[in-house]
């Protein structure tokens, strides 16, 4: 197992996740237990990516329950269709928000968060958690995001 991550210079996002999403999946990937792997794969995106936090919630007798994260101490419990995590479960697609304070009922665990992006994990056409990742900037997250996290979590689904 690598110890260290590789990443490049840059702070383009697609150069980053280009680097990075490879080293998370090898990390991972000889590593059947769901907590382990969603614990270095938050540790990774957290080094590889500037953001405030990245974590996951995963579905538990119909709510979302915290589960392995890299940043702020976090709200522990999402109920469907609450906050960006819920709606994203709920519409059962990714939800990229460019500003938080436009997005009714987002559930602030930090001031600092400006905007964010959930997507889901997917397990034989179930939601059964979402990644959440959460910036300090406005505007913070693309289609460029959504494409390199929704592939991630096509492995991550395989560890459910
Ligand atoms: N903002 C999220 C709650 C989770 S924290 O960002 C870690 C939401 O509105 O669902």
């Amino acid at each position: 197992m690598t110890e260290t991550l590789s990443l490049p210079e840059t702070h383009d996002r697609a150069t980053r996740y280009q680097a990075l999403i490879p080293q998370i999946k090898a990390l991972i990937q000889d590593e059947d237990d769901l907590i382990a792997s969603l614990a270095n794969t938050a540790a990774g995106l957290f080094q590889g990516l500037n953001v405030l936090w990245v974590g996951f919630y995963l579905v538990k007798h119909k709510e979302l329950v915290l589960g392995p994260f890299q940043g702020p101490i976090a709200c522990t419990r999402i109920k469907q269709h609450q906050g960006v995590c819920g709606q994203s479960w709920a519409q059962r697609k990714t939800l990229i928000v460019d500003n938080v304070d436009d997005f009714p009922g987002h559930i602030a665990c930090s001031s600092a968060s400006k905007s964010e992006i959930v997507v889901p994990i997917w397990v034989q056409n179930q939601v059964v958690g979402v990644l959440d990742i959460d910036s300090i900037h406005l505007n913070d997250f693309s289609h460029t995001d959504q494409v390199a996290l929704e592939d991630l979590n096509l492995t991550l689904s395989t560890k459910f």
